[in-house]
């Protein structure tokens, strides 16, 4: 198992370029499954993740081609298509179950498994199965899959209201809903840009969608899509994270292709804390504004609040800031696990329930500590460009599910970072 190793090295100087966003991609690539005519995707990221869902997608008979160093996904579904996504992949990767609404749509049939249990949370998926029994399907559970099936082989619209503004369901229903009978509204939808990148390629391919970005999508279905080319949105969550480079060891760093927009409620904290975030021709420019950071309190939120996955990353930049910050934890009940690792490199943190307290210290020790989870992985690298000494992060196959070229990018900005293979 490979690791990472990380010394303090001082400030950082230079530019980052931003990926496009996983989570826009992974529900993008599915879409695929809408239309019987080739679907584009260019600047995607190059990501275990996608692929895993390149082979969830080619087992259910679609044709995926990568290319150009994996920024381009030429994906096409003109033949028969297998119904049921095996566990063995989707067990791999949650978001493997954004191939339900379309499967539903298309064939009017669908075998999904379940994916089991996550290190962040129960993570059930009853929005997603309510809201397409409302528009029509029939879905129970056995042997560990959902079987679903739509009333007369196809779906119809719905008024569906969601209790909680569900990214995966919002997803799920929005491509259900796009060669559904009728018109499906979705109220207390969720407002991410990964939706409105969604929404916005399936009107590229013919779908009739309004209100993506609120909290009320309407969608009036179609008898088919099309085909179309997509340019998958930045990734915010990336773009967030390397922007508390600089904000943990000092100097100033451009992140190419990021955007006050994707991360508003972040950069809010970021200001209250000390850090200056400018807009620039090519992204956003930052560094602190001066000497230490202060402690701020965080609140996580579906969009256009607080992002849940940079909360890891700005609990690593409060862990030295002057003062007592409380950090709640309000999307996922089991997403602290980063804080005993951070800890173990000499941090203050105290975890009741969803809330950490963490009250600021000097500096940071290196230590060999262990990925538990995508963000937490990344927010011990960023602990570790500021600590003193060596820090060692095990298990970084995490890492890896969601940031490309991570040591060619810290490393381009100065930071001592290394990976070593297999120990
Ligand atoms: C998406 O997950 C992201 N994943 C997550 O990013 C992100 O943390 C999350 O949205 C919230 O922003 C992808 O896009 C692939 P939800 P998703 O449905 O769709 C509960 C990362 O680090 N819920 O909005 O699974 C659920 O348990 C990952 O990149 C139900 O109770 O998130 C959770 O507590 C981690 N029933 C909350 O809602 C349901 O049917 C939010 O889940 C669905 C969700």
């Amino acid at each position: 198992m490979d690791s990472i190793v990380v010394r303090g090295n001082g400030p950082l100087n230079g530019q980052i370029p931003i990926a496009g966003a996983k989570n826009a991609c992974l529900a993008l690539m599915p879409a695929t499954l809408l239309s019987d005519e080739p679907l584009t995707l260019t600047n995607a990221p190059r990501l275990s993740d996608i692929a895993t869902m390149t082979q969830l997608l080619q087992s259910l008979g679609a044709e995926v081609t990568s290319m150009q160093d994996g920024q381009v996904q030429a994906m096409s579904c003109h033949g028969a298509i297998n119904t049921r996504a095996e566990y063995d992949i989707v067990r791999k990767m949650r978001a493997s179950n954004l191939v339900l609404g379309p499967l539903l749509a298309r064939e009017g049939r669908a075998e999904v498994s379940l994916p089991g249990g996550c290190a962040i949370g129960a993570r059930p998926m009853d929005i997603h199965t309510d809201g397409l029994a409302k528009m029509g399907a029939e879905i129970d559970l056995r042997d560990g899959y959902l079987h679903a099936k739509a009333d007369g082989g196809k779906l119809k619209g719905a008024v569906i209201d969601f209790p909680f503004a569900s990214v995966g369901a919002t997803e799920n229903i929005l491509m259900a809903a796009t060669l559904a009978k009728g018109t499906t509204v979705i109220n207390n939808a969720a407002r991410e840009p990964e939706i409105v990148d969604l929404a916005t390629c399936l009107r590229a391919m013919g779908a009739q969608i309004d209100g993506d970005g609120t909290s009320t999508i309407t969608i009036q279905g179609v008898d088919r899509l099309h085909g179309a080319t997509h340019r998958v949105v930045t990734d915010r969550i990336e773009l967030g994270t390397y922007m508390l480079a600089p904000a943990i060891c000092g100097g100033e760093v451009e992140l190419l292709g990021g955007s006050i927009d994707l991360v508003g409620a972040f950069c809010e904290k970021l200001d209250a804390a000390g850090i200056s975030v400018e807009e620039t021709e090519k992204g956003l420019k930052v560094h602190r504004k001066n000497g230490r950071i202060r402690a701020v309190d965080v609140v996580t939120e579906p969009f256009p609040g607080f992002p849940t996955d940079l909360q890891a990353q700005m609990m690593a930049l409060l862990c030295t800031a002057e003062g007592t910050s409380v950090l709640e934890e309000k999307i996922f009940e089991n997403r602290f696990m980063h804080a005993p690792e951070l800890t173990r490199m000499g941090a203050n943190i105290e975890v009741h329930g969803g809330t950490a307290t963490v009250t600021g210290v000097d500096k940071l020790k290196g230590a060999p500590v262990m990925a538990t989870d995508l963000r937490a992985s990344v927010s011990l690298i960023l602990a570790g460009l500021a600590a003193e000494g060596e820090t060692r992060v095990g298990r970084v196959y995490h890492l890896d599910r969601g940031y490309e070229q991570v040591v060619r990018k810290l490393s381009g900005v100065g930071a001592q970072i290394e990976r070593v293979h297999g120990e």
